[in-house]
């Protein structure tokens, strides 16, 4: 399989990183990843856009239009002849002798991508998924997707090491988001999420969700909610690029609703199912 480095697609093995590079130095970089079904890129301009968006926020200039971006992605896909899987991407900063100061003048972007043949999981899907509670000890720009990830990696080897699929993180009671998800919690007819703001990432999936909430006439509230109000919400729902809509039936070993994904979430993964296909 091919990968894409800066504007060319070439073999893994012709890749060079720079040792100074400062996303492998600093994690001084962003990235996105972005769903393949049946060999098209799933919402890719508004992967894109979020691309631009998080480069924006650290003073990273992107040296390609999201047109060409978005070009590239493509064939990358066709070239690896990907059906099912995803693509992730990554701009760092570039290659500058290590100081914390941006180099100035800025260097030229690193960017590296591949994709990956991967199946859906749709047997947890279906069944839905165990989750834990951990503390969101994470920076206050989570609604930038920087490479730097200790914080939620911390909290997924807390979770998958205990048995558990993800960690849902909550700062002080309130819940935030998953250590790589989006939550949401329904209880009497209404979907509750945290809203938009600096403490979680504006998930794509999360506004593909919404616009399935509305489709099917469920109501929105975009308002956090506590770890004590999650456990008794009716459903319960965590969603990613990777993991699409994700019904966990319980959290810290405490059982959501009936212990089976319920019946709005039943709803939300048909009328998702109908925008992939
Ligand atoms: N993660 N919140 C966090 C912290 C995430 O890492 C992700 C996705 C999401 C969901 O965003 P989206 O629906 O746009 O994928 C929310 C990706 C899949 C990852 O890091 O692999």
């Amino acid at each position: 399989v091919k990968v894409l480095w800066n504007d060319r697609i070439v073999n893994e093995d012709e890749v060079r990183i720079g040792f100074e590079d400062r996303g492998y130095q600093f994690g001084d970089g962003i990235y996105e990843v972005i769903k393949i079904y049946n060999g098209n890129l799933f919402t890719a301009t508004e992967h894109i856009n979020r691309l631009y968006a998080s480069a924006d926020k650290i003073q990273i200039v992107i040296p390609y239009t999201k047109d060409v971006l978005h070009k590239m992605l493509y064939d990358l896909i066709e070239t690896n002849e990907v059906n099912v899987g995803h693509i992730y991407l990554q701009i760092t900063r570039g290659i500058s002798p290590r100081q914390h100061n941006l180099p100035n003048p800025p260097v030229e972007p690193v960017l590296t991508a591949y994709t990956k043949e991967a199946a859906r999981p749709l047997d947890q899907q279906k069944n839905g998924v165990n989750a834990c509670f951990d503390n969101d000890i994470r920076w206050l720009r989570c609604d930038i997707k920087s490479l730097n990830l200790l914080g939620n990696i911390l909290s997924k080897e807390k979770a998958s090491s205990n048995g558990y699929y993800e960690a849902i993180l909550h700062r002080d009671e309130l819940i935030t988001e998953g250590s790589s998800s989006n939550v949401y919690g329904i209880k009497d007819g209404v979907l509750y999420t945290h809203p938009v703001s600096n403490l979680i990432l504006n998930g794509i999936t999360r506004n593909v969700i919404l616009s399935c909430c509305e489709e099917i006439g469920l109501p929105v509230v975009e308002s956090a909610f506590t770890t004590t109000q999650a456990l008794e919400m009716d459903e319960f729902i965590m969603s990613s690029t990777t993991t699409e809509v994700m019904p966990v039936v319980s959290i810290d070993g405490q059982t959501i609703g009936n212990g089976k994904p319920g019946q709005w979430t039943k709803k939300i993964q048909q009328v998702f199912e109908s925008k992939i296909s």
